[in-house]
Order: C-alpha cells, then structure tokens, then sequence
C-alpha cells in the first residue's frame, strides 16, 4: 500500500484524517433495509460537472481520490457498475492489494468483493481483465439470454422472472436474498446512475471533486442520458480536502 495521504476534515468538524480513518468503522451493511442492500455511489467530477474528460475519469482522480475509491472497496459486499464503465475503464480484480483483502477479512468480509455488472446487451469480452480473472466473482444483471463464454472469472447471472424487462430493484432485492450482500458500493456510470436514482435505490453519494474545469473536453454528468423526473435533495454529511480536491459524503433524501 502506498503512504496514505492526509486529508483536511472541512465539516463536520476540522481536523486532519486518512482515506483508513475516515471510511473506519462506516459498517454501510448495519444501514441496509431488510429487502435490499445499502448502497452507495462514489462519483468525481470536475467543477464544472464533468464526468469524464477524453472519456475517462483518470484525468479527474488524484492520490487521496484513488485511496478513498479503495478504502470504500475494501467497505462493500459487493461493487455494482454499468457495462459502459467495465468496458471505457477495463475494470479488473476488484481490490488487488493483499493488505485490503486481508483487512475486508478481518471486518468479517469476503476477501474479494462479488463484483456486480449491469448489461442489457451483454456485450462483455472475456478479455476484459475482470472477467479473465480467476479470482473474482461476476454477477451480471440482464435481461438478455446469451451467455458469456470463455471467462475465468466465475460468472453467474441475475435476469428477471417470466421475461419480463431487466429490474434494478428486484436484482438488488435477490442480491440480498440469494447472495447474502448487505452493502453495495456503485461506481457508475452516468447511464446506471440515471436508473437507480429515480427508482429509489441510491442511499449516499460520495463525490469527489477535482480542481479542474473541463469545458468541451468532458461531456457526460455524473448523472447522465436520461432526465431525473424531480430534483433529488442531498444532506451533507461530511466535506474532506486535499490539494485542492474536495470530497464530499451525502445522503439522499427521499
Ligand atoms: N466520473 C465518474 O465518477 C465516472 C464513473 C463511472 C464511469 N464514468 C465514465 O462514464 C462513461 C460511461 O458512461 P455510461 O453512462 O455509458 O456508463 P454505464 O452506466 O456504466 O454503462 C451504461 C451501460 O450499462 C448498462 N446499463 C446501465 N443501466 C442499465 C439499465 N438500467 N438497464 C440495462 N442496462 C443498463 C448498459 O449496458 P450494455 O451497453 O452492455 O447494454 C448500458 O449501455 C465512461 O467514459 C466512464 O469513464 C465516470
């Protein structure tokens, strides 16, 4: 593990704290309904709302960013995300650090967290370095009847009942029931964001911002390609900075 940054605590009180110390003891399972998971959505921007800049989020993402993405990883039952961000990000092993996988064990977690793709038209290359890795575990969510071939990863599905449309909130509903998850961490992208959001099923946001303003290089929001129907309120919980990028914790307010 690299040496941890030290963020500066804005609010609720001042104080200095690492990316360890902040998300310490958060136990985002405790809060989760009865029916579903508790999840959280982790997103960066920049300050003029960008999502991505030349398409990807790296440009936007600073050491502490990386360290909190990965403390909030070491967090989580399960990390959910739309098949464009697997694809535009070649996602892989989910915490690749032995350190995080140990800690996530001794919270009582599984070492690795179950990894959870969103895709209508499972467009998904076995390529992918998550789903060439032996060692985790792929729930795909879709609607769609192919089959993913040739994956060393160990892939299993969630598709609705009766062929009916795919169905975030009945996925998340079996994710708690089937495969025991309590926590999901949601890393995007704009498009899943803008399913979840009007259905109810995003519980926090963390949101880190980068000093940067994007003009036309960046295109998407952080919520994206379909409109929300209302305006969804935030309560801050807390605000964290270092080097200029800001770190915000909310909760959403139903
Ligand atoms: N700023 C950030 O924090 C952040 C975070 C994540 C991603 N990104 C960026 O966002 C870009 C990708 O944007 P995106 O909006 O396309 O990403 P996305 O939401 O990850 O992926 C969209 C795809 O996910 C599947 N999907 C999502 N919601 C669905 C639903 N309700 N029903 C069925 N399928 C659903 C579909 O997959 P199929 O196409 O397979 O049918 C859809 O095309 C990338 O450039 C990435 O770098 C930014």
């Amino acid at each position: 593990m690299t040496e941890p940054v030290r963020l500066r605590r804005l609010l609720p009180g001042p104080g200095t704290l690492t990316a360890a110390e902040a998300l310490e003891g958060i136990a985002l399972g405790d809060h989760a309904p009865a029916d579903r998971p508790y999840l959280v959505l982790n997103m960066v921007s920049s300050v003029d709302g960008a999502a991505t800049i030349g398409e990807r989020t790296e440009p936007m993402s600073d050491r502490a960013d990386r360290q909190l993405f990965h403390q909030l990883r070491a967090q989580v039952d399960a990390v959910m995300v739309g098949a464009g961000t697997v694809r535009a990000e070649r996602y892989g092993r989910l915490v690749r650090d032995a350190g995080r996988r140990q800690q996530r064990v001794d919270r009582g977690l599984a070492a690795d967290p179950l990894a959870v793709v969103v895709s209508a038209s499972l467009d998904l290359s076995p390529e992918l370095p998550l789903l060439a890795d032996p060692h985790s575990r792929v729930v795909v969510v879709t609607a769609g009847d192919a089959e993913l071939d040739g994956c060393a990863a160990d892939v299993s599905y969630l598709r609705p009942p009766d062929g009916r449309g795919l169905d975030l909130a009945g996925a998340l509903q079996r994710l708690r029931a089937e495969y025991g998850v309590r926590s999901v961490l949601c890393e995007g992208g704009p498009r899943l964001n803008a399913s979840l959001l009007p259905a109810g099923l995003v519980d926090e946001l963390f949101w880190s911002v980068a000093p940067k303003l994007a003009g036309s290089a960046g295109s998407l929001t952080i919520v994206d390609r379909a409109p929300l129907p209302a305006a969804v309120d935030l309560d801050l919980i807390w605000l964290l900075e270092s080097d200029g990028q800001l770190f915000a914790r909310y909760a959403v307010r139903y």
